[in-house]
């Protein structure tokens, strides 16, 4: 039986003069199925509609729905539905599927679009693909609890009142925005109330924010180097220059005299992207001095330090800040899911206008009755249960990773210590590349990212970025092993070669 998808008002491609209304319709049906605008499963609409819809006769449309039948397009009969074919004739789905996207019409190489279209790039790697040994910037999906977030949700969608479908505020949900004040003032030592929080779709949304309320084209921005891509990507496409800075084991080091100009420091101190370092409190306070000379902004990105294994846990550095020079945004989507697409961004008071303005031209708010769940699910402490579970089974697998690196790649790869997030470093030893090291590990079904995607010049030494709590212990062991052996061939390869 075909899947039965709800039926939506057709638009066909004009009626040519001269062409009857029949074979009009057949013809504009038949190339609705074959470009896949009319999918598989499908139900058509019903001959009524589409007789009033198109001012024709409901016996035109009958026929030609019968001659689309007749030649295997639809199935169903009229009365009962008909629905677009599961198998369209084998030799005409080729068709459909060689022409992909159709070519650009002539003309579209010259086309005048903005600055930011010429600038803005794809994602390297942005693809979805399945989770295996070691990816990196994923929690472990297969443990988060589906089903009581469905029963949270229904509840919330039960009882969803018609403001609830109307809309609110630009700047979020208003239960979810003081859920989200009262973790941060608690948990992070965020100085902020709630009216400061600002309900984005994931850290993303907040760059894109504080880039075009901050930034003009040719303004500097500092970032970590190496550093986190999708940051550079979003600053980068609204024209900024990026001064790319050090790190030492204190943190990013400080803007120099060439960065003298920067509007805004993009930054990640609580556990540094892509090496995991925590800024120390010296730099923090040396950053917020800078930024307050400076007359700039400091974006501070805590995409991910819910997870801390060791050491004392690091306040935000926006709680040192008394003088509104910090805005500080985190991520739902490491912490829950990634398509969960909500996130935050606490902003300094006097810019909460602005933010609030720019949100209601563009995105309006994030999908409420996604931040209504989101708030239920906060409210009864099932996030706070989430965050110590995983906790404790992330922590497990950190052992399992630096056991089973001990115990493996010993005099390849020198794990480097982590004590929060959900992935870490490795250094290659003897001469190792790391592109080579990532491609022949990948060749083996494990996932490592090498550094040198996250730097834009040459690093001081090579390494690899290994995740390690999207996965269980056995799988994370098949990694360790694969790893091994594609390293041992990486080493025997160059030995060979010298
Ligand atoms: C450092 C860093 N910041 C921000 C993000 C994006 O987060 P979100 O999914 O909330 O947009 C990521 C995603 O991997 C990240 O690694």
């Amino acid at each position: 039986m075909p899947k039965r998808t709800a039926t939506l008002e057709l638009v066909l491609s004009p009626r040519k003069p001269g062409v009857t209304a029949a074979r009009w319709l057949v013809g504009a049906l038949r190339t609705e199925i074959l470009e896949g605008r009319l999918r598989p499963g499908s139900r058509l609409p019903a001959t009524r509609d589409l007789a009033r819809q198109y001012g024709l006769s409901r016996g035109t449309i009958v026929a030609a729905f019968e001659q689309l039948k007749s030649e295997g397009y639809v199935e169903g009969s009229v009365g009962s539905g008909t629905f677009v074919s599961r198998v369209v004739p084998d030799e005409l789905l080729q068709v459909a599927r060689r022409d992909g996207m159709p070519a650009p019409p002539r003309g579209t190489a010259e086309r005048r679009l903005s600055g930011f279209a010429r600038r803005v790039q794809l994602f390297p790697g942005y693809t979805i693909r399945p989770v295996r040994a070691f990816r990196a910037n994923h929690p472990a999906l297969d443990l988060f609890p589906t089903a009581l977030w469905a029963q949270v949700a229904s509840r919330r969608l039960r009882r969803a009142s018609t403001q609830m479908l109307l809309g609110t505020d630009p700047m979020g949900y208003r239960p979810l925005q003081e859920a989200v004040a009262d973790y941060l003032r608690t948990s992070r030592g965020v100085h902020c109330v709630t009216e400061q929080v600002a309900i984005v779709s994931g850290v993303q949304e907040a760059l894109d924010l504080t880039a075009r309320l901050v930034l003009d084209p040719g303004d500097r921005v500092c970032m970590e180097h190496p550093g986190y891509p999708g940051a550079a990507l979003v600053f980068e496409a609204c024209g900024a220059r990026i001064e790319s800075l050090p790190l030492d084991e204190e943190g990013m080091t400080l803007p120099g005299v060439r960065a003298r100009d920067a509007k805004l420091a993009y930054v990640t101190p609580g556990h540094q992207f892509p090496l995991g370092i925590g800024m120390s409190l010296r730099r923090r306070l040396a950053l917020l001095e800078w930024a307050r000379a400076a007359r700039a902004l400091i974006l501070e990105d805590d995409y991910d330090s819910e997870y801390r294994y060791a050491g004392r846990p690091l306040p935000a550095m926006q709680g040192l800040d008394r003088r509104g020079l910090v805005l500080f945004a985190g991520s739902f989507s490491k912490v829950l899911f990634p398509s969960i697409r909500l996130g935050y961004l606490v902003v300094p008071p006097d810019l909460v206008p602005k933010v609030e303005a720019a949100q209601s031209i563009t995105y309006r708010h994030a999908p409420l009755l996604a931040q209504a769940v989101l708030a239920d699910f906060i409210v009864e402490g099932h996030f706070g249960r989430h965050v110590r579970r995983m906790r404790q089974i992330y922590a497990e697998r950190l052992s399992v990773l630096l056991e089973g690196a001990e115990r493996r790649l010993g005099g390849l790869l020198e794990i480097s210590p982590v004590e929060a997030g959900l992935q870490t470093v490795g250094w290659l030893e003897q001469g190792i590349d790391s592109v080579a090291a990532a491609a022949a590990a990948a060749a083996r079904g494990v996932d490592v990212t090498p550094l040198s995607a996250y730097a834009r010049r040459a690093l001081p030494r090579e390494g690899l970025q290994l995740g390690f709590a999207a996965v269980d212990s056995q799988e994370l062991g098949r990694g360790i092993e694969q790893l091994a052996l594609a390293l041992e061939g990486e080493l025997r390869r160059i030995r060979h070669r010298a």
